[in-house]
C-alpha cells in the first residue's frame, strides 16, 4: 500500500511522517498512513485524480488530500510551517513550507518529528530515535514556542506519558509549567478528547500525578485537586484521596467508562467528611454522582457513556460494603438492581479495594470472590427454564394469557433462588406454592 503511494509520486518529494514513523520505530504495527510532501494540495489532487482515486479535501485549507487505498485511508499533506492556532480560534493559521525540515522542524515533539524516505532510510533531524530509545519527551525547538503555537501540546505530552511511560526532558517540563494556563485557548472538545486518551494509556498514574504536579487538572477537572487535602487515614486507607483515586484509575481495566468512574468515585469525599473515632464518608458516592454528571455534562461526555458513568459512581459502594451474611436473596437483588452494569461495578470495586491499606486488601478481595461466586451460582438459576410450564399455570388458576402468568413464573424463580423451592419437584408443589402466593395477596 505504501509502496503504491510512493510510486504515484515518483517524481516528487514524499515521505511518510508523524506517529505511524514513531509507532513503526516501536515495532507496532500501524494502518494509519500519512504523507508530506513539498506539492501544493491542487497538484497533489491532480495527481491522485490523474491516476483515477477519488480524493477528499475536507482537508484541504491546511494541505490536507486524503483518498483511500485498499480500503485505508491515506493523507497527503503539504509541508507546513508555523502552524499557530490563534486565541480563540479553532483553526490554526498556516504557512507551506519548502523542504522537509521546515515541515518536521515544526512538530510537536522529536519523537513525533521523524520521516521514512521512498527507500526506507528514516530521516531523524533532531535526535527522535535518541529520545525513542532513551524514553525522553523532547521537543524539536524552544518547548515554550511548541506549546504556546498548540497548547493541546501540553496534554499530549501527558497522553506520551501514559502511553509510554516516557518522561519529560527539563525544557518540556518548564514549559509544562510556564504555558499551562494556555489550556483555556482550547475548545473542550480538543480538550476531551486528548483526556480520554490519557484515562486509557498503560501508565495513567503517572499521568495523572504530573496533571496535578503542574497544574493541568485545573484546566481539566479542577473538582478532583482538593482531594489532596483529605486525608482518610482509617482501616481501609493510608493514603489521602487524591493518591488513592490515582491508584484506583491505575487498577482499573482499560475502559472508558471504568477509568472516568474510577477517577471520579471519590469526588464527594472532602463534602461528607465526619470524624468519631475514625474518619467517616457517609453517603459521598451520592455526592460523587451528583458532581460527576455536572462534570461530564460540562465536558460533553456522549450522553449513553456519562449515564454509564453516573451509575457506576452512585453504585460503587455497593459491592465494596458486601459481606458474606448477605442473603441469597439480598445478592440476587443486587444482580437484578445492577443489571447491565453488574460486571463494571464489580471491575470497579476490585479497583477500588486493591488501591486500600495493603493491610486489608486480601480481606476484601477475598469478600469480592464470594460475592462473585455467589452471583455465578445465581446466575445459573437465572438461565434455568422455570419448572413449569405458562399453560399448567393458567389452566390450573384457570388464567387467560396476560402479564400475571409471567410474574408468577418470576415468582418461581426467585424462590429457586432464595432456596424457598428446590428443582425436580412434582408440578403439584409449584402449583401449592403459587396457590398460597396469590392467597396471601
Ligand atoms: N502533531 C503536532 N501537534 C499536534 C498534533 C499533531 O505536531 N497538536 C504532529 C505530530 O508530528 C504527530 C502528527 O502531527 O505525530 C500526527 O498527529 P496525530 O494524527 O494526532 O497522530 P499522533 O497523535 O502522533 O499519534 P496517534 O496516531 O497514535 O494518535
Amino acid at each position: 500500500m505504501e509502496k503504491t503511494v510512493f510510486d504515484l509520486f515518483k517524481f516528487n518529494e514524499l515521505y511518510l511522517v508523524g506517529g505511524t514513523v514513531r509507532d513503526r520505530l516501536l515495532g507496532f504495527k500501524t494502518n494509519d498512513l500519512d504523507f508530506a510532501t513539498n506539492l501544493l494540495p491542487d497538484e497533489v489532487e491532480k495527481v491522485l485524480q490523474k491516476a483515477g482515486y477519488k480524493t477528499h479535501d475536507i482537508g484541504k485549507a491546511f494541505g490536507t488530500i486524503s483518498f483511500m487505498v485498499g480500503g485505508n485511508k491515506i493523507e497527503i499533506t503539504t509541508y507546513r510551517k508555523n502552524e499557530k492556532y490563534q486565541r480563540d480560534n479553532r483553526r490554526p493559521v498556516i504557512e507551506w513550507g519548502k523542504t522537509i525540515h521546515d515541515d518536521l522542524i515544526r512538530r510537536d515533539f522529536t519523537i513525533n518529528a521523524m520521516a521514512i524516505d521512498r527507500d526506507g532510510t528514516v530521516v531523524d533531524l533532531f535526535n527522535g530515535q535518541d529520545h525513542l530509545n532513551r524514553g525522553v519527551l523532547e521537543t524539536p525547538m524552544d518547548a515554550e514556542e511548541i506549546f504556546s503555537d498548540d497548547p493541546l501540546r501540553i496534554l499530549r505530552a501527558v497522553r506520551f506519558r501514559s502511553r509510554f511511560g516516557f518522561k519529560y526532558s527539563e525544557s518540556v517540563k518548564e514549559a509544562l509549567k510556564s504555558q499551562a494556563s494556555k489550556l483555556l485557548y482550547l475548545p473542550r472538545e480538543r480538550i476531551l478528547d486528548e483526556f480520554n486518551k490519557i484515562l486509557l494509556g498503560g501508565h495513567v498514574g503517572k499521568a495523572l500525578a504530573d496533571m496535578y504536579a503542574y497544574k493541568l487538572l485545573n484546566y481539566v477537572v479542577p473538582e478532583l485537586i482538593i482531594l489532596a487535602d483529605v486525608d482518610q487515614y482509617s482501616q481501609y486507607h493510608s493514603k489521602n484521596v487524591w493518591l488513592h483515586t490515582i491508584g484506583v484509575v491505575e487498577n482499573a481495566p482499560i475502559d472508558l467508562a471504568l477509568r472516568w468512574a474510577a477517577l471520579l468515585h471519590d469526588l464527594g469525599k472532602p463534602f461528607t467528611k465526619t470524624f468519631d473515632t475514625q474518619v467517616h464518608f457517609y453517603n459521598h458516592e451520592e455526592v460523587s454522582a451528583i458532581m460527576t454528571e455536572s462534570i461530564l455534562h460540562r465536558l460533553v461526555l456522549p450522553r449513553k457513556l456519562s449515564e454509564e458513568i453516573v451509575y457506576l459512581v452512585r453504585n460503587h459502594m455497593r459491592a465494596n460494603l458486601y459481606d458474606k451474611k448477605w442473603t441469597d436473596s439480598a445478592v440476587r437483588r443486587f444482580v437484578l438492581d445492577t443489571g447491565e452494569h453488574l460486571d463494571k461495578l464489580l471491575l470497579l470495586s476490585r479497583s477500588d479495594i486493591t488501591s486500600h491499606n495493603p493491610a486489608k486488601v486480601q480481606l476484601h478481595l477475598d469478600d469480592l470472590e464470594d460475592l462473585t461466586r455467589r452471583i455465578e451460582e445465581l446466575k445459573n438459576y437465572k438461565e434455568l427454564k422455570c419448572p413449569i410450564g405458562g399453560k399448567s399455570i393458567m389452566d390450573h388458576f384457570n388464567l387467560s394469557t396476560g402479564k400475571i402468568v409471567g410474574r408468577l413464573k418470576n415468582d418461581i424463580m426467585e424462590a429457586l433462588a432464595n432456596g424457598e423451592l428446590r428443582l425436580g419437584e412434582n408440578e403439584e408443589v409449584y402449583l401449592n406454592f403459587l396457590a398460597g402466593k396469590i392467597h396471601r395477596e
